[in-house]
């Protein structure tokens, strides 16, 4: 096993003899999104006409179907079946796994009688067309025994537990370092119910090739949605063959499959041709996961001199009557502040909600919209600013572990953000700046995430044009994985990018873990830099080896590679004149990665300081987001545009957590309220003033042998907080329950007299 030790020596991305790595190159697949000519699952063309199979939620959220007529919907023109849990073809028991090393057990569809969420799917109708499929669909009668909904999270904060497996986490003593501080605070935050709303539904079209199962579908991670088919399928892991190879959004909600993969997969068999089955919009918020609500009591004590003494930060959560997903928004918070007495923790309580899950940013997210908010009203007990209160509680060492960090520009992005925004115009007394009838206030925050290197695999070839083809299945969930992977292949085998082809998204590809938890950059790319090496070394050999190339007899370890051209100082050859020659039939080699032994023996992560400038409307309550700038500190960044469009939609995204998202629960059906786009609130264009990210200079060689981190979940972390903070100093409100909406934002002004 390797050292990080190992990570920093020279390879062809650090030393970036060509320049492609780092800079702002168009997205890969750019040309055919734009032009609507990129696949998606539900649009792959099958060989023969396909069939469309049509979901149906329950309408209720927990209890028994108690009979299904179907008689009427099959009856139905073009209809080819009906199913419900009578019907539907057998399947595994859930969790089951014939293979014992599969990543995922089965997961039967319509597997029983029983209902634990309101739309869970509960029936499926395939017809000829959609058209038919949806007139169909309203005709099946289900009935169902109801059990009334425990759905309130509010009203069960007392039944909350501990997450299984998990303890309270305290350093020192909390509550004697509390009690002791001079200046405390005490406060507790509410975040609501958000949705993923992927612009992509989850969607599928299968067919089946013989035994063998061809699935187009709409996911972040390729093996466990592979593993998890053929085990419901009863079918052998190589049986399936699942592709992935674009995707309008993942955020986490397709880090797991749903019932559109399994139902088509089933369908495609028993009717012997393609069957396209894809989730409605409706279907989207109310039966995929969400991030669940969140109350978090967040204590802090700290000395007149402005240094923490205790902090705490302890998060109360929902999930599945038969799940025990957490949102961890405490968890952060071991990382970022020194403070010798602390205490974090989860409870959670199970209710009959659909399954809750990650995502984007899962836990920090959610606990910066406490803490950085809880910092900032500090600072002002204090009278420090808040940027400065923050350095003064920067920790030499992890506060928790005690590990050194492996690289650590919190207080660069603080004081450099500081510096470009312009903080030190902020008037620290809320309410005093005016812009006409708008009051206008400033705003920061920090934020953090952890970075990560999963095992992975990939494979690269030349052939004897010289193109060189990277493979991997690994995914673009919108994130720029396409472009970055042909940027290392470019700069690694000193080709352009116009030589490179980039094929990911297939279960039949060297494995790589997929997208999520910003892991995806740093792993894909680091095995694809593996592969790349390798294809190097037998590329030097073929050349030194071969008496008809000039390079013969050479060092291979001499050999370079730029614009298409193999040398040894200046005798060189094209790499298509090589290749043509001495390897006609192409040359493919495998690379991989894998975690470092010591890699732990750091704490690794990634930083961020936002700044917001608000503009609030005391008549109407109206907040406009004027202007965000993220600095950020995130390792050695592959492609200047994708990485800044993921820090901006991050940022983007904390705007809308700390303004508008959130879905209540209706609580009569223990569903969702808002099931569409018009009813849940996202920010468009017109919610963002100025927007800017700017990515510090760094490279953490304990990361990986890039010395590249994640950028993907990042900017959400704290760009919430800013907004909120913002808010507080344009009118001195402080709404703790998210999102701020006008009705909050008015009470508060009119009970200040505003
Ligand atoms: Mo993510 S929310 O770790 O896919």
């Amino acid at each position: 096993m390797s050292s990080v030790h190992d990570w920093a020596a020279p390879n062809p991305v650090r030393t970036n003899r060509s320049g492609i790595i780092g800079k702002a190159v168009d997205r890969y697949e750019g040309p055919l999104k734009v032009t609507g000519t990129a696949p998606y699952a539900y649009e792959v063309t099958p060989p023969s006409p396909a069939a469309y199979g049509v979901m149906i939620g329950a309408g209720i959220a927990s209890g028994r179907i108690t009979g299904a007529d179907i008689a009427a919907a099959e009856a139905s023109p073009g209809v080819l079946a009906v199913w419900t849990h009578l019907n539907v073809p057998a399947q595994p028991p859930r969790g089951a796994k014939a293979h014992p090393r599969s990543t995922q057990g089965s997961k039967p569809a319509l597997e029983s009688d029983r209902v634990a969420y309101f739309g869970q799917p509960v029936a499926f109708v395939v017809a000829d067309t959609l058209e038919n499929a949806v007139s169909a669909s309203h005709l099946v009668a289900l009935s169902y025994a109801e059990d009334a909904p425990d759905a309130t999270f509010a009203d069960r904060l007392d039944a909350a537990g501990q997450p299984p497996g998990e303890e309270d986490v305290e350093i020192g003593r909390f509550e004697a370092g509390f009690a002791a501080s001079d200046v405390r605070l005490d406060e507790i935050w509410t975040t609501p119910i958000q949705n993923h709303c992927q612009m992509e539904p989850c969607a599928t079209t299968a067919w089946w090739e013989g035994g063998t199962c061809v699935v187009h579908t709409s996911i972040q991670m390729v093996k466990p949605a592979q593993h998890g088919l053929a085990e419901t399928l009863g079918i052998g892991r190589d049986d399936v063959h699942l592709l992935t190879r674009y995707i309008g959004g993942g955020f986490g909600g397709k880090g797991q499959t749903y019932d559109d993969l399994t139902l088509a997969a089933l369908a495609a068999r028993a009717l012997g041709r393609p069957v396209k089955v894809a989730f409605t919009r409706r279907q989207m918020m109310q039966a995929t996961i969400h991030r669940p609500a969140t109350v978090q009591r967040v204590r802090l004590g700290a000395s007149r001199d402005g240094r923490l003494d205790a902090m705490s930060i302890m998060t109360w959560t929902h999930c599945h009557k038969d799940g025990s997903f957490t949102e961890h928004a405490s968890n952060f918070a071991r990382n970022l502040y020194a403070a010798p007495n602390r205490l974090t923790g989860h409870r959670l309580v199970r209710l009959d909600l659909p399954p809750a899950g990650p995502m984007r940013a899962p836990g920090e997210a959610s606990g910066t919209l406490s803490l950085e908010v809880a910092m900032d009203e500090m600072a002002e007990r204090l009278g420090l600013d808040p940027v400065e209160f923050r350095l003064r509680n920067e920790p030499e060492v992890d506060p928790e572990t005690g590990k050194p960090f492996s690289l650590r520009q919190l207080a660069r992005c603080l004081t450099e953000g500081a510096q470009r925004f312009g903080w030190d115009r902020r008037n620290a007394t809320p309410g005093q700046v005016r812009d006409g009838r708008w009051l206008v206030g400033l705003g920061m925050a920090a934020a953090i995430r952890g970075n990560f290197l999963l095992p992975a695999k990939c494979s690269f070839s030349v052939d004897a044009e010289g193109v060189i083809t990277v493979r991997q299945g690994m995914t673009d969930i919108g994130t720029g994985t396409y472009t970055v992977l042909a940027q290392i292949a470019a700069e690694t085998l000193g080709v352009p990018l116009g030589k490179v082809v980039v094929e990911i998204g297939d279960s039949e590809l060297p494995p790589a873990p997929g997208s999520g938890g910003q892991f995806g950059a740093a792993t894909a790319g680091s095995a694809a830099l593996a592969a790349g090496m390798n294809l190097r070394k037998a590329i030097a050999e073929l050349a030194t080896a071969d008496p008809a190339s000039p390079l013969h007899g050479g060092y291979p370890e001499a050999v370079t590679f730029q614009d298409g051209v193999v040398a040894i100082e200046n005798r060189s050859e094209t790499l298509s004149d090589l290749i043509r020659r001495a390897a006609p039939e192409g040359l493919t080699v495998e690379g991989e990665i894998r975690p470092a032994q010591d890699a732990r023996d750091w704490s690794q992560h990634t930083y961020g300081a936002h700044y917001c400038e608000v503009g609030v409307d005391p008549v109407t309550g109206e907040v406009r987001v004027r202007r965000m700038l993220g600095v950020f500190a995130a390792g050695r960044i592959l492609n200047a545009k994708t990485a800044r469009s993921q820090l901006t939609g991050g940022m983007i995204w904390g705007a809308a957590s700390a303004l508008h998202e959130g879905n209540p629960v209706d609580p009569r059906y223990g569903s969702f309220a808002n099931q569409d786009l018009g009813q849940y609130l996202v920010p468009v264009q017109a919610d963002i003033g100025e927007l800017e990210a700017i990515m510090l200079d760094e490279v953490d060689d304990k990361a990986n042998p890039m010395g590249v981190k994640g950028v993907g979940e990042l900017g959400n972390s704290g760009s919430g907080a800013a907004v909120a903070n913002a808010i507080y100093n344009a009118c001195g409100v402080r709404v703790r329950e998210y999102p701020i909406t006008p009705d909050k934002l008015l009470a508060g002004l009119m009970a200040r007299g505003m």
